[in-house]
């Protein structure tokens, strides 16, 4: 007879507002610089984890279906679990996304902390919010900020074991009147994952040593501005880090291209939205898509901007929300 260990969670995709993109250790993947994000209320995975005695191989669905390369992942993820917690049993997980995937929303994000978090429980590890969040960083270094609710900063740590590079609160999400909206300009996946964009930047881009120095300005300005409520300049600082991040992408060899047409008329028309007095900036991470910051009061006009532009085929709206949880506890 079999024995089945199971749970269900539930994690949102977050954006950073001052940006990773570079790592101090490629195996543990410990980020070379600190990061801040916004957790989101919407966009969220859902995820169930089944530990089956009966199974003598992972077996991973994405959006219903047998899930591919991320379900390599998800495996080696799983043997990285197996290993540290000293689990015998192979497991089923289900996961859905309620966004599109691998296109630069974030999916592996939110991918990785649900699936942090229904290990624990279903495994019932009891790991702390700072364990989860170095656990989820081991599947991507994103995932590790999911864990936590509102503004959250992830420190890039010291330690060559990485067990101090895990994300905090930083403010809760009430802090700022905050609208995300997200210009998604097309449902494609990315070309460059972010693993092999960031080795490449490290590599070649004669600009990742200014990045990395002026990514601990940016940390430092973004969180005097979050501490005063000051929205124009946590906009200000994440346009900013952002183009300065994508500078240094353009700058490896070959020039890593993650836009298309449609992200650089968005950029355009937030930048117009702003002569005209109404407050929104744009941040954009290793994909084409484009997401909008303004006040909750301005969402309506920043809509109608986004929705008027030809290429932009949705514009999805979220507020800062809570960090992954677990929706249904082992049987
Ligand atoms: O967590 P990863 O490996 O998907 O890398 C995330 C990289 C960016 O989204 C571009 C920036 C970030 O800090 O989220």
């Amino acid at each position: 007879m079999s024995t089945v260990r199971s749970a269900s969670a539930v994690a949102p995709s977050n954006i950073a507002l001052v940006k990773y993109w570079g790592k101090r250790d490629l195996e543990l993947n410990l980020p070379a610089t600190g990061s801040i994000s916004v957790t989101l209320d919407t966009l969220l995975t859902h995820t169930t984890i089944a530990f089956d005695t009966a199974l003598d191989t992972d077996e991973v669905t994405l959006n219903g279906e047998p899930a591919g390369t991320a379900g390599a992942r998800v495996a080696r993820f799983l043997d990285l679990v197996r290993d540290l917690y000293g689990v015998r049993e192979h497991a089923r997980v289900e996961t859905r996304n309620d966004f599109p995937t691998g296109a630069g929303l974030a999916s592996s994000a939110s991918g990785f902390a649900a699936l942090a978090v229904a290990c624990d429980a279903a495994l019932e590890l009891g790991l702390s919010t700072e364990q989860l969040s170095v656990l989820a960083r081991r599947g991507s270094g994103s995932a590790a900020r999911s864990l936590i609710g509102g503004f959250a900063e992830m420190h890039a740590g010291s330690a060559d074991d990485g067990t101090d590079a895990y994300a905090v609160p930083l403010a809760p999400a009430e802090a700022l009147p905050l609208r995300v909206l997200v210009a998604v300009t097309t449902r494609e996946a990315k070309a460059v994952g972010s693993t092999e964009g960031m080795r490449l930047t490290e590599a070649t881009s004669p600009f990742y040593g200014a990045w990395v120095d002026a990514t601990r300005e940016d940390l430092d300005a973004l969180r005097a501005a979050l501490r005063d409520g000051d929205l124009a300049t946590v906009g200000q600082v994440a346009e900013g880090n952002c183009l300065r991040m994508h500078a240094t992408m353009l700058g490896a060899e070959p020039g890593l291209l993650y836009w298309n047409a449609a992200t650089v008329d968005v950029m355009h028309a937030v930048r117009a939205l702003r002569a005209e007095r109404i407050g929104a900036w744009f941040t954009i991470d290793a994909g084409p898509q484009v997401k909008v910051l303004c006040d909750a009061e301005d969402e309506p006009d920043v809509r109608a901007r986004l929705d008027a532009l030809a290429g932009v085929t949705a514009v999805l709206a979220a507020s800062p929300g809570p960090g992954a949880r677990v929706v249904e506890a082992s049987a």
